[in-house]
C-alpha cells in the first residue's frame, strides 16, 4: 500500500500490487491506514452509515481540526475540498445531492444523446485529414469537456478559458501533488472561483436551459452560499473531466490489445454498452477512494475503530475472483461486468455515471465507425496520476495496415 501511494513504478500497473493486498486479507493494515480490494467489503464500506468520507476532519484530534480550518483558503476552494458534495456526509450531503440530481436525472441525461453524437461528429470531421493524431487531446479529451461547458451554460467565448482552468481543478482529485503542481492548481483555482461568482450573478439574471441554472432557481438552493454553489459547478467540472477521458483513452489502448473483440462489436454493435462496462471494471479510470469511520465499528468481521481510515482500491475490487471470473482477462462479453465498483456505490454512487456511459458509448462507436482500422502507434505515454487512471497521450493512426507479404 505505502508503495503504491508513493512509487510511479507501482502505479503505473497497480494491479499485481492489489493481488498482494489480497493474498494479505479482506482489510490489510499498514499501521498508517486500512486498505481492502474486496468487492464484499469495499461495497459494505461504501454503503455504510459507520463510515464517512473523513474529509470534514470531525474524526480529527482537536489541535488538527484546528489546522484544518485554519489552513484552509474559500477563494481556492477544490473539487475535493468541503463542501464539495464529494467529500461531505449525509444531511449535508443529502441536500446538496439532491438539488443537483434533479437537474440530472436519466431523462435529462438521454436528451444530450443527440448533442453528444453531434460533438463526436464534429471533432472526428476535423480529424479526417490526419492520418495520424493524439486520440486524447485531439479527441478523448475534447469530447466530454464540450458536454460539461454545456451543463454549466459556460458561454462559447469563455470556453477556453474555463476548460483550462477546469483541468488544473481535476489534478486535485489525486492527491500527493508536488509543490509547483499545487501552486499553479490554487492560482488557476482562485481565477476560476472569481469567475464563478460573475457566471452565477450572470445566470441568476438571465438563467438558461443549463443545470446551474436550474440549480440556481431551485426553491430548495435559497440558503445555499456562494462557497456552495462554486463547490457544486466545480465538482461537475472537475469529475466530469479527467474521468471520462480516462475511460475513452482506456477503452481504445484495450481494444487496441484485443482485436478480436473489437471485431465482434463492429459485427455486434448492441454490444458496445456491455464494452463500456467492461473498461470500466478492468481498468477504471477512478482507482480508489477512502473512507473514514465515524464510530467505533466493524468491517469484514474486524474491528475499526473511530477515526481508522481505509483506502478503498475500487480497481482492486474490480478484479475480485469471487465475483468475476478470470477477473484477471477482459472481455467485452462479460455477462456481469455491470457488477464493477468504477462509479463506487452508496451515497457517493456517481451522479454523472449514466452521462458519462453515454458519452463513451457514443465517442466509441463513432470512432470506429468512422475509422475501422484505426490502431494504436508510437509510444503511449500514461498520466501521471494515482486515484485516476488513464493515458496521457495515446498516439493512433487511422490507416489500413499494409499487409505483409
Ligand atoms: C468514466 C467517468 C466517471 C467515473 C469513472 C466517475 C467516478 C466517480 C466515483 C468513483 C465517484 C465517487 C467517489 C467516492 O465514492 O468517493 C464519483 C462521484 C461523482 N461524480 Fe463521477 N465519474 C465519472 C464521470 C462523471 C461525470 C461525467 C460527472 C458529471 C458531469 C460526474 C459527477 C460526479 C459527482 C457530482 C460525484 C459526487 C457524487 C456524490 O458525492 O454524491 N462524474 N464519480
Amino acid at each position: 500500500m505505502a508503495r503504491l501511494a508513493t512509487d510511479p513504478a507501482y502505479y503505473d500497473d497497480p494491479y499485481p500490487s492489489y493481488e498482494q493486498i489480497r493474498a494479505d486479507g479482506r482489510i490489510v493494515r499498514n499501521g498508517l491506514v486500512g486498505g481492502t480490494v474486496d468487492h464484499a467489503v469495499a461495497n459494505a464500506i461504501l454503503r455504510s452509515d459507520d463510515f464517512g468520507t473523513g474529509a470534514g476532519a470531525g474524526e480529527l484530534p482537536g489541535p488538527l481540526q484546528r489546522l484544518h480550518t485554519l489552513t484552509r483558503d474559500p477563494d481556492t476552494l477544490s473539487p475535493v475540498d468541503p463542501p464539495s458534495m464529494l467529500v461531505v456526509d449525509p444531511p449535508q450531503h443529502t441536500h446538496y445531492r439532491r438539488l443537483v440530481s434533479r437537474a440530472f436525472t436519466a431523462r435529462k441525461v438521454g436528451r444530450m444523446a443527440d448533442r453528444v453524437e453531434q460533438v463526436a461528429t464534429a471533432l472526428l470531421d476535423e480529424l479526417e485529414r490526419e492520418p495520424t493524431f493524439d486520440l486524447v487531446s485531439r479527441y478523448a479529451a475534447l469530447l466530454p469537456v464540450a458536454v460539461i461547458a454545456d451543463i454549466l451554460g459556460v458561454p462559447d467565448a469563455e470556453r477556453e478559458q474555463v476548460l483550462g482552468w477546469g483541468n488544473h481543478a481535476a489534478t486535485t482529485l489525486d492527491p500527493g501533488l508536488s509543490w509547483s503542481q499545487y501552486k499553479e492548481a490554487s492560482a488557476a483555482l482562485r481565477e476560476m472561483n472569481a469567475w464563478f461568482s460573475m457566471h452565477i450573478e450572470r445566470l441568476r439574471r438571465d438563467p438558461g436551459d443549463d443545470l446551474l441554472s436550474q440549480v440556481l432557481q431551485d426553491p430548495e438552493a435559497a440558503d445555499l452560499t456562494e462557497v456552495e454553489l462554486h463547490a457544486i459547478g466545480l465538482l461537475v467540472l472537475g469529475a466530469g473531466f479527467e474521468t471520462t477521458v480516462n475511460l475513452i483513452g482506456n477503452a481504445v489502448a484495450l481494444l487496441d490489445a484485443h482485436p478480436d473483440q473489437l471485431a465482434w462489436l463492429r459485427d455486434n454493435p448492441d454490444g458496445w454498452a456491455n464494452a463500456v462496462e467492461e473498461v470500466l471494471r478492468y481498468d477504471a479510470p477512478v482507482q480508489l477512494t477512502m473512507r473514514m469511520a465515524h464510530s467505533d465499528t466493524e468491517a469484514a468481521g474486524q474491528p475499526v475503530k473511530r477515526g481508522e481510515a481505509i483506502l478503498v482500491y475500487l480497481g482492486g475490487a474490480n478484479r475480485d475472483p469471487e465475483v468475476f471470473d478470470d477477473a484477471d482477462q477482459f472481455d467485452v462479453r462479460r455477462p456481469n461486468a455491470g457488477d464493477h465498483v468504477g462509479f463506487s456505490a452508496g451515497v457517493h454512487f456517481c451522479m454523472g455515471a449514466s452521462l458519462a456511459r453515454l458519452e463513451a458509448m457514443v465517442a466509441l462507436r463513432a470512432l470506429y465507425e468512422r475509422y475501422p482500422d484505426l490502431r494504436v502507434v508510437g509510444r503511449p505515454e500514461r498520466r501521471g496520476t494515482r486515484v485516476l487512471r488513464g493515458w496521457e497521450h495515446l498516439p493512433v493512426s487511422t490507416l489500413a495496415r499494409v499487409p505483409t507479404i
